[in-house]
């Protein structure tokens, strides 16, 4: 399973591309937003930073038009910004047709918004590269999100569609663990709960007495 990281702060970013386990980065206009970024000069250049600090990783920038002409427009705006970039594209009807016309334009997409499995399934027709379940969104609603993911993985099996399950809203590291249980390819997660995946206070009371036994020989 990938590993992405689902923030627009630079440093975050760095941190989590230094522990060398990061595949890629995903942003939402409300993670830009959080990061005070304005204007369309200033959100392309911070998509460039993020590019040129994870080099080797997907990277989606999210459209913000909702009509077909508007998404195109602009999806090869963020396309052309680096060749990384996804462009994340929002699952309406115009959304779906625009996938379609970025698939056979070679640009690679993330179809996010997606709560059911049938969303899932039409953006898998249209080609998405990635889908994006909001698995924190919906548990928040109630439902269980890693239902979902494990819903898709099925059907994506079943019926051989190559789009990649992106787990999102991850809230914390056992949404991680589940998601990958579930089948998911790739998990974005805000940076906190990637470092979750470190802790267990066993290892700290086990390291604690190495450590101290190390001492009788040193
Ligand atoms: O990037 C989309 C998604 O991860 C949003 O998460 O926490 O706002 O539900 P959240």
């Amino acid at each position: 399973m990938k590993f992405f990281i689902d923030t627009a702060n630079l440093a975050q970013i760095k941190e989590a591309n230094d522990l060398g386990i990061l595949d890629g980065v995903t942003t939402n206009p409300s993670l830009m937003a959080k990061e005070g970024i304005k204007g369309t000069e200033a959100v392309m250049q911070h998509y460039k930073t993020i590019c040129e600090i994870v080099p080797n990783g997907d990277i989606s920038a999210e459209v913000i038009s909702t009509d077909f002409d508007g998404i195109i427009a602009e999806g090869k705006k963020l396309a052309a910004i680096h060749k990384n970039i996804v462009v994340k594209v929002p699952m309406i009807k115009d959304g779906i047709k625009a996938i379609k016309w970025f698939t056979d334009n070679g640009i690679k997409t993330n179809c996010t918004l997606i709560f059911s499995a049938g969303q899932a399934i039409l953006a898998a027709k249209a080609g998405a590269t990635y889908v994006s379940p909001f698995i924190g969104r919906i548990d928040d609603s109630g439902w269980d999100g890693v239902d979902l993911i494990a819903q898709i993985a099925n059907i994506y099996s079943i019926q051989g569609f190559k789009t990649e399950i992106l787990a999102a809203s991850i809230r914390n590291a056992l949404h991680i663990i589940k998601c990958a249980e579930a089948g998911a390819d790739v998990c974005t997660c805000p940076l906190d709960s990637i470092l979750g995946l470190l802790k267990h206070p066993l290892t700290d009371i086990g390291l604690a007495k190495f450590l101290e036994d190390a001492k009788k020989f040193a």
